[in-house]
């Protein structure tokens, strides 16, 4: 053997000996530190107040689980521990684009010439071209000034109340608004008014009585436990008889919702009433992450001064901002799979009452199917799961005690076949369950 060669196996035999004593040496560090983390009555005490906390949650038959998905998100997936394939009813997919290949291959692309990440808040070194370019089409979509990116919508959320509303200002929240929303405005210093669920009469009451400087009506377009919407029409017009300004959420409305995606302004015929929008990129627009406000450009100006989730969270990364760029040029050329998802909503709607099912909520893919008893609930879903259907079932306390449901979701990847295939096992486990005749 050449003697540097000889040399080479002995420096890499060495280099094997050094990794191998720094991992033992790890893992003993590691032993030693949790025998006297177990000696430590403040970490013990921790572990118990914890564990409680989660026999509570599971006595109360509210923990969740997590099912292992094995394959991309779609209508049809493949769940660790079951050998087919199963239709996927319950994701926010509502476009069916977080697999689709022409938003994937942009990614690709995208991740390819500007990397994985910026390392970066958006201020310091964090803003890529990309970042203003979705930024431009979120904007345009919507028929707004501007609009600025977050991490996600419940960021958006977090960082829109308290940078611009103060003591003098007050707000007036539905009373089942999302919870990022209510997070968002515990952290404002504004006057807190909540109105009862989508009632005019008591927000009216309540706005006819401020004295506030601002006065802002929040609520989400759609609500997502419900599949029902916002009352927007009065809601401008209270809006405008007492000199309040409006925000939606439009997590659960944006690209799908209304006749061209545009949401559920457009749904009511009320493109542009409304002064503040924040939604999220993370269901319909690809999946992947990442929310946003649009509006008013003083306001979009004033957030990226003050907006704390923007200032001081990580800069969106570019194979996420490409999906975002790719799906709103798809949906400002095309309303195909709007309009594709709306008419299968309509065939599951229209199966599913004809058959004797009270489904919840109007005209929206998120399809709730009332069946009041929790267990019943939980019974139907697993049931649907070994034939192949993939829903879940919702109950206190996500929802009012005696409204469990099952929340079906329909996406516009559905075949009609898919559609009809759902409303078949639902119709075999409701008669076998006596849900229906
Ligand atoms: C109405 C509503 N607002 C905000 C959010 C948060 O969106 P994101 O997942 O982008 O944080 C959600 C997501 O569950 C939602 O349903």
């Amino acid at each position: 053997m050449p003697i540097f060669s000889k040399y080479a196996l002995l420096r890499g035999a060495d280099s094997v000996r050094r990794q191998s004593q720094r991992l033992f040496a790890l893992s003993n560090a590691h032993a030693s530190a949790s025998a006297s983390a177990a000696a430590r009555p403040a970490l013990s005490q921790f572990r118990d107040i914890l564990s409680k906390q989660i026999t509570g949650i599971k006595d109360a038959g509210t923990y969740k689980m997590e099912r292992i998905i094995t394959s991309s998100q779609s209508t049809e997936i493949t769940v660790e521990g079951t050998q087919k394939r199963i239709l996927n009813f319950c994701a926010n997919n509502y476009l069916g684009l977080a697999n689709n290949p022409e938003v994937v291959n942009y990614s690709k692309e995208l991740l390819d010439k500007y990397g994985a990440g910026l390392s970066s808040v958006r201020f310091i070194c964090g803003t890529q071209t990309i970042h203003k370019q979705l930024e431009k089409k979120i904007a345009q979509f919507h028929g707004r000034e501007d609009a600025i990116l977050y991490a996600s919508c419940f960021d958006a959320n977090a960082g829109l109340f308290e940078a611009i509303l103060t003591p003098d200002d007050a707000v007036f929240s539905d009373e089942l608004n999302h919870a990022s929303i209510i997070d968002g405005i515990r952290l404002c210093k504004a006057q807190k008014q909540r109105y009862k669920h989508r009632d005019m009469s008591d927000l009216e009451k309540q706005l006819q009585s401020s004295t506030a400087r601002l006065k802002l009506i929040v609520t989400d377009g759609v609500f997502s436990m419900d599949g029902n919407i916002a009352p927007l029409p009065k809601i401008v017009d209270l809006a405008a008889k007492y000199d309040a300004l409006v925000f939606i959420d439009e997590c659960h409305a944006t690209g799908f919702f209304g006749a061209t995606g545009r949401g559920t302004e457009e749904y009511h015929n009320l493109l542009g009433r409304v002064d503040i929008i924040n939604s999220t990129l993370g269901k319909a627009l690809g999946g992947a992450a990442g929310g946003y406000t649009t509006g008013p450009k003083e306001l979009i100006t004033l957030l990226r001064q003050k907006s704390r989730p923007y200032l001081f969270s990580n800069s969106l990364p570019p194979p996420v901002v490409a999906t975002g760029i790719k799906v709103m040029d798809m949906l400002m050329h095309s309303d195909q799979l709007s309009q594709r998802v709306q008419s299968n909503t309509k065939r599951f709607r229209d199966a599913m009452t004809k058959a004797g099912f009270i489904i919840a909520g109007e005209n929206h893919p998120i399809c709730p199917v009332m069946l009041g008893d929790a267990r019943l609930a939980s019974i139907f879903a697993d049931q649907m799961l070994s034939r192949g259907i993939y829903v879940i079932g919702f109950s206190y306390p996500v929802v009012p005690k005696g409204k469990a449901r099952i929340r079906v979701q329909i996406s516009a990847a559905h075949t009609t076949d898919d559609v009809d295939h759902a409303v078949a096992a639902f119709i075999d486990v409701g008669r076998s369950l006596k849900v229906i005749k």
